[in-house]
């Protein structure tokens, strides 16, 4: 296991970490979501000794990293670093060169398994290849190549999909899963959450220099509010429990989830035009841009609103206790019956 324990850093007065703690085990895929500038590549660097901290400790298989060349060279061998910039990584002339370097200086060359990695990363035939003259894409993934080469235990990425393509990026998330097979443990950076969802264990986001988010979902209305690429749709749902007063206002859809739901909208003369796997197409209506209501039987409630926040969606909380009156059966929308009634309405997470 790699942890930071409660991590500072700053470039001259800039502060960047302020207290980061978090850890990556063998046999995950940790993803660091975070805007341009939290420091994601900052935070990463701490993982194999490129940066130290200012206060607080990296903690690498039970040891603490020490700073010495002996301690730093061992620490990279553990711990394979993926820079954001290919060109920081490529240091020989051909792909083939390029990837037999690091493991022809520690004595560790396996050239069947380099082919394999090569293989893998849709790199095959490019083994002559001058670097200078491959394509963004292709760089990234020689430059992966160069570290999976080495067979660190714990591989960092500092966004690996970038300027990728979907061919090229489904290769990297292939290899991310069959390293994680083989027992590594992973830590990606990256703006790109259809790579992330692919591959990732847990998500972490990195906002005002602390780790505001760990958790193995992700939270797209958080994500959203902290800066990071999200595409948020303009429709929302709203929800209301069976036992609420329903809101007046157009929808474009009325979608039911749960007997007591049912029940209720029943008594109201009211037909749902989302009748079953309500949760579900109730979300993708809204992702397509249209205002649903779901009203949702009581004890479900924490069910949906915990989903909802795995989907680009807004979700909105509508509730609003229906007093004696009208528990009575007798409706009297917008009379006197109403004016006491208890009010909230608020919009999930914000
Ligand atoms: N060498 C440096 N000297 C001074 N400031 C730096 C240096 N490197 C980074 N910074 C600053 O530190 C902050 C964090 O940078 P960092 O590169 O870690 O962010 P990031 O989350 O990786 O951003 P991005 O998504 O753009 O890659 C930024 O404000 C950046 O300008
Ligand atoms: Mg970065």
């Amino acid at each position: 296991m790699i942890e930071l324990r409660d991590v500072w850093f700053s470039y001259n007065d800039r502060e960047v970490l302020k207290g980061v703690s978090m850890e990556v085990r063998k046999e995950e895929v940790v993803i660091l979501l975070g805007r341009n500038g939290a420091g994601k590549s900052t935070l990463l660097m701490h993982l194999n000794g490129l940066l130290r901290p200012e206060k607080g400790e990296v903690i690498v298989n039970g040891n603490p990293v020490r700073y010495d060349r002996k301690s730093l060279t061992k620490l990279r061998r553990l711990v394979g670093f993926v820079f954001q910039n290919p060109d920081d990584q490529i240091v020989a002339p051909t792909v083939w060169q390029d990837v037999v370097f690091g493991p022809e200086n520690t004595g560790t060359r396996d050239d069947e398994k380099i082919r394999e990695i090569l293989r893998n990363l849709g790199l095959e035939g490019y083994e002559n290849r001058l670097c200078n003259s491959l394509s963004g894409g292709e760089k990234k993934r020689v430059a992966i190549a160069g570290v999976l080469a080495m067979e660190p235990e714990y591989v960092v990425m500092d966004e690996p999909t970038a300027g990728v393509d979907g061919v090229g990026m489904k290769e990297i998330a292939f290899i991310v899963r069959e390293l994680r097979e083989e027992g590594k443990g992973m830590i990606i950076s990256t703006h790109d959450l259809d790579f992330a969802k692919a591959v990732g264990d847990r998500f972490l986001i990195l906002d005002g220099g602390m780790i505001i988010y760990n958790d193995a979902w992700i939270d797209y209305s958080l994500a959203e509010r902290c800066g990071i690429r999200t595409w948020m749709s303009e429709g929302e749902v709203v929800l209301v429990p069976h036992d609420s007063c329903l809101p007046d206002g157009d929808f474009d859809f009325v979608a039911v989830m749960g007997r007591s739901a049912k029940e209720r909208l029943e008594k109201e003369g009211i037909e749902p035009d989302i009748n079953t796997a309500g949760m579900e197409r109730a979300f993708l209506r809204a992702i397509g841009g249209a205002r649903v209501m779901l009203v949702c039987s009581r004890s479900m409630m924490d069910v949906v609103r915990r989903e909802a926040a795995t989907y680009p969606v807004r979700l909105r909380l509508y509730e609003r206790e229906v007093d004696e009156y009208e528990r009575e059966g007798v409706h009297n929308r917008g009379g006197s019956g109403r004016s006491g009634a208890h009010h909230a309405e608020r919009t999930e997470g914000h």
